[in-house]
């Protein structure tokens, strides 16, 4: 059976990160209703075997297909970066990664040729971001690394601290002797701490947010299917938030960075599917 168009969308993450793709799902595609699921019980995925990410994505995508989306984001980089090739021809609907809208960007906007990735280990160490660049166009060299403090710095909301400035001095000094001039943010955190990063790197380093590129590319993907909602207007519900563990932590988070109060976050035992 064909999903309708009234259906929301499924987003999910490994905990809290994903809040950033939503909120920019939100401010494109405001008709659009979304269930957002956050596997806090398990997150970090970023230092996680392929394996366990393609299983966690899988139980998530059969809770989600429950919750009758008519279209799945993953809007975690990590998982991204690990699942979608694994799982996209398995389900009927359609998958969106967060990898290729981010990479097809950065392969435009680079002039020099020199594209930048930041990332979990476990997104920098699949090479995902080289491959589809070098696909995209071969003579674009990629640098990536892997920045694992990102995440608990902005976990902790020290988005400007002094200790956030020298972090990102030293992850980011590499990228600045090797003269990228376009930077992949590869992880759900990093675009919340976009201008710290832009400080550091300077105006000609044009910084990459992969959860608003994959905002408008979910718009162009419902539209080619047909699947655009007609309007929430009625729903007075429009985004549902699930979790794997300890909801009121992320209710906080989430009511940080989105432009709504969340009311209800609901736990959910996601071993089961
Ligand atoms: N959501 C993850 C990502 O974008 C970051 C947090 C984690 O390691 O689970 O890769």
């Amino acid at each position: 059976m064909k999903p309708d168009r009234d259906a929301p969308v499924g987003v999910f993450d490994s905990g809290v990160g994903g809040l950033t793709v939503a909120r920019e799902i939100m401010r494109n595609l405001p008709s659009e209703k979304i269930v957002y699921f956050g596997d806090t019980a398990r997150v970090p995925y970023g230092n996680k075997s392929k394996e366990n990410v393609i299983r966690y994505s899988r139980q998530i995508i059969h809770f989600l297909l429950e919750q009758r989306v008519k279209a799945i984001v993953i809007a975690c980089n990590t998982a991204s970066a690990f699942a979608l090739d694994e799982v996209r021809d398995e389900f009927d609907i359609p998958i969106l990664g967060v990898i290729e809208p981010g990479a097809r960007v950065a392969a435009q906007e680079t002039k020099n040729k020199k594209v930048g990735v930041i990332g979990t280990e476990g997104t920098i160490g699949s090479g995902i971001h080289a491959s589809y660049l070098k696909r995209l166009n071969p003579e674009i060299t990629v640098i990536g690394k892997a920045c694992p403090l990102f995440v608990p710095l902005v976990e902790e909301g020290w988005l400007h601290d002094p200790v956030t400035v020298e972090v990102v001095a030293r992850y980011l000094q590499e990228f600045k002797d090797k003269e990228v001039d376009t930077l992949i943010l590869g992880c759900t955190h990093y675009p919340l701490l976009r201008s710290t990063i832009g400080e550091f790197m300077g105006d000609s380093v044009r910084l990459v947010n992969p959860a608003y590129e994959t905002a408008l590319e979910l718009g162009a993907l419902l539209k080619k299917e047909n699947l655009l909602s007609p309007g929430k207007e009625q729903e007075e519900f429009p985004y549902r938030f699930y979790v794997s563990d300890l909801a009121d932590k992320f209710k906080a988070f989430a009511n940080s960075i989105l432009p709504y109060d969340v009311e209800m976050t609901k736990k959910i035992d996601i071993e089961k599917y």
